[in-house]
């Protein structure tokens, strides 16, 4: 089982996106587990829009901040958050073709590597 810990060092000091960010992987983790222990795809599925679903709400309010801060890599950021929902959605239209574990790894690896290179550029950009 791949558990995902949340670390002290993943907060980027904006409080309401740090929530969201943990959330989110708190979901992930719900996702790596009941998904070892139950294989119908339905359940994938519904998994898979559950946490697309909670990355798009995600993506909109950090955009819709970053809008009203003028903050000039607004249009880096949705190219880069659109990507991510494409990646889902293709994941979501076939889950009996993918492992449970690719999704889990892809989606850690992706939105740790966007919180840590990309939303900290905000977060520095606010102070
Ligand atoms: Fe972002
Ligand atoms: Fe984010």
């Amino acid at each position: 089982m791949n558990q995902f810990m949340w670390k002290n060092i993943f907060n980027i000091g904006i409080a309401d996106i740090d929530r969201q960010h943990r959330e989110f992987m708190d979901l992930l983790n719900n996702f790596e587990q009941k998904s070892s222990i139950k294989k119908e795809s339905e359940i994938k599925q519904s998994m898979i829009d559950q946490l697309k679903l909670y990355a798009t709400k995600h993506f909109r309010s950090e955009e819709s901040m970053m809008k009203e801060n003028v903050y000039p890599e607004l249009e880096k950021q949705r190219q880069m958050h659109k990507y991510f929902e494409t990646q889902i959605s293709e994941m979501a239209s076939s889950p009996e073709k993918i492992s449970p574990n690719s999704v889990f790894t892809f989606m850690r690896d992706w939105f740790l590597n966007h919180i840590m290179e990309e939303d900290i550029k905000f977060a520095q950009y606010l102070k």
